[in-house]
């Protein structure tokens, strides 16, 4: 396919989807948010079917009516800008471009839910982008404070860690700890930042928050399937025609999405980043990218018949094994034995079939770490073994 018959396919697919980059009057959409009953809000946001957008996809509704109905000295939101996941770099681009939507949501939402106080907790990485957030951050403070709105907002850094995008590392690292995931429950709606009420919201799900506000639940849930309802916005990159960031509707099939970004080549597409789901050229008619297929927090890596799984497989393994922070031992030993393994097999040194038992550790991790780094290895292990099997070993 050439190029313009591609950019005229993306561009049909954008046609109903161009919400979060589309500059919008953020001021009249929080009057209209805070003209609204707390409870109404939160009804429009559990109607509109707004999954959380940082991979786990939790109704984000469902969330925010947990923490309003917890009770606390005080309650916080908190926007997850970590944005660690290898292959993820849309929420930089919101940041950059939109950040008065997410502060708009930000101000919703804690309105809904009762909170006074949010943070923006941005990934050490983008440490460039601090001044101009924090400046922003700061006009929006002048003006909830000459309306009487009992909400601030402010960025926080981040160190570096991959661990610390999950959402309770996340806090422990804000409390000036060190960044490791807590037991779960308590959830951060009933006891999170300070052991208070907490919303975490992915950066994308509290810009997408705006503009339900601003079009209404029946727009956004009028776009992508029953399942996986509205607009994401996807990072692409590898072997592409065109690389980027791309806001289109979930539901499409993953062969929608190669014949836009594919380079006429793509033998396999790893969904979701190093912790999500590969899948081989065989299966892209038939699996569709969202919440009944294969979920996502933006990752679209594309690998054309040049590149070699294994060396995909190890880079992944390798990125687990340094992020991992070691706390519980399914995680902390099996990314170690996991990566030895694949490098055994490939040097002589084990069987082929050697590569069977580190599928059930994978399996084993899946079910035994505490939190989702190690949980969710299997997710591109056993997807890669079980799809390029014959890659892992010459
Ligand atoms: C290892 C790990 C890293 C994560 N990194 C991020 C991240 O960078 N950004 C993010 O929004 N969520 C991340 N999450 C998910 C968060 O724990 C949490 O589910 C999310 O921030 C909730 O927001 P959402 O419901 O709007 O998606 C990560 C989870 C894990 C296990
Ligand atoms: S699963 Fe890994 S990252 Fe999560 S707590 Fe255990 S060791 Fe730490």
């Amino acid at each position: 396919m050439s190029v313009s018959d591609k950019n005229k396919l993306l561009e049909k697919m954008q046609e109903r989807v161009n919400l979060i980059f589309k500059d919008t009057d953020c001021g009249a959409i929080l009057a209209k948010g805070l003209s609204m009953k707390p409870d109404d809000i939160i009804n429009m946001v559990t109607d509109s079917g707004l999954r959380g957008r940082g991979g786990a996809g939790f109704p984000t509704g469902i969330k925010w009516r947990g923490a309003a109905s917890a009770s606390g000295n005080k309650k916080y939101v908190i926007c997850n800008a970590d944005e660690g996941e290898p292959g993820t770099f849309k929420d930089r681009r919101i940041l950059d471009e939109q950040s008065d939507k997410v502060i708009t949501g930000m101000a919703i939402c804690a309105y809904a839910v009762g909170a006074s106080e949010g943070y923006i907790y941005l990934r050490g990485e983008y440490n460039f982008l601090k001044d101009k957030l924090q400046s922003n951050c700061d006009r929006w403070n002048k003006i909830f404070n000459s309306k009487g709105i009992n909400f601030s907002v402010n960025v926080r850094s981040g160190s570096g860690a991959y661990v610390c995008g999950e959402e309770t590392a996340l806090i422990e690292s804000m409390e000036g700890n060190r960044g490791e995931p807590r037991n779960k429950p308590p959830f951060p709606v009933g006891a999170g930042y300070m052991n208070e009420p907490t919303v975490v919201n992915n950066v994308e799900t509290l810009a997408y928050v705006a503009t339900i506000i601003e079009k209404g639940a029946d727009y956004f849930k009028s776009i992508g399937t029953k399942d996986s309802m509205g607009g994401k916005v996807f990072s692409v990159s590898g072997d592409c025609s065109v690389k980027g960031v791309y806001e289109l509707p979930l539901g499409m099939t993953i062969e929608e999405f190669v014949n836009i970004f594919g380079d006429g080549d793509t033998k396999a597409v790893q969904v979701g980043g190093a912790s999500g789901v590969c899948v081989p050229r065989k299966n892209f008619a038939t699996t569709v990218i969202g919440f009944e297929g294969v979920p996502t927090g933006g990752s679209m890596m594309l690998f054309n018949s040049s590149r070699s799984m294994y060396h995909v497989l190890k880079n992944f393994l390798e990125f687990f094994e340094e992020e991992s922070c070691g706390q519980c031992t399914p995680c902390r030993v099996g990314c170690q034995q996991l990566l030895k393994g694949i490098e055994a097999i490939r040097a002589g040194e084990k069987p082929m079939s050697y590569l069977d038992e580190l599928r059930k550790l994978a399996a084993t991790m899946s079910v035994a770490s505490k939190c989702g780094l190690g949980q969710s290895v299997a997710s591109p292990f056993n997807s890669i073994t079980e799809h390029f099997r014959e890659e892992i070993c010459y």
